[in-house]
């Protein structure tokens, strides 16, 4: 496999809109994408743009969110996780899963719309990594 482009880094928010706030006002983001909801995924998503890769607001969204236990250890917030693209998910997985990485269960569509999937962070190095498959005809 051959790792491909940083595409964003996670951070977890207790408020999306406060957060917003902050890269606008403090960090002079530009470019700050609509939120949306991802039900299914107990997350309500942000994108703020910087030049070399997004910064992607994570909020919880229903009591089932992932991010509650998350933001329990974390109460400002703070680094979730990394992502990187790669060109095959299926190859991706498989690669990851033959060095016994533990992947969290099976490729589902992410917030930029292409597959992805989560590695487990004790196998990581500590950090919770997400493998995207990289969107097409995104020159960024
Ligand atoms: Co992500």
């Amino acid at each position: 496999m051959k790792l491909g482009r940083l595409n964003h880094v996670g951070v977890a928010t207790p408020s999306i809109e406060a957060s917003i706030a902050f890269w606008r006002d403090v960090m002079g983001a530009q470019d700050i994408r609509a939120p949306f909801d991802m039900p299914a995924q107990g997350v309500r998503v942000c994108f703020v743009d910087t030049p070399n890769g997004q910064i992607e607001l994570i909020e919880p969204l229903g009591e089932a969110s992932p991010i509650h236990s998350f933001l329990a250890k974390n109460p400002a917030g703070g680094q979730h996780h990394l992502c990187f693209e790669v060109p095959d998910i299926r190859a991706a997985k498989a690669w990851f899963e033959g060095q016994g990485k533990r992947v969290l269960g099976e490729p589902r569509i992410g917030a930029h719309g292409t597959l992805i999937f989560f590695l487990h962070p004790a196998d990581m190095g500590g950090v919770l990594t997400e493998i995207m498959e990289t969107p097409e005809g995104e020159g960024h």
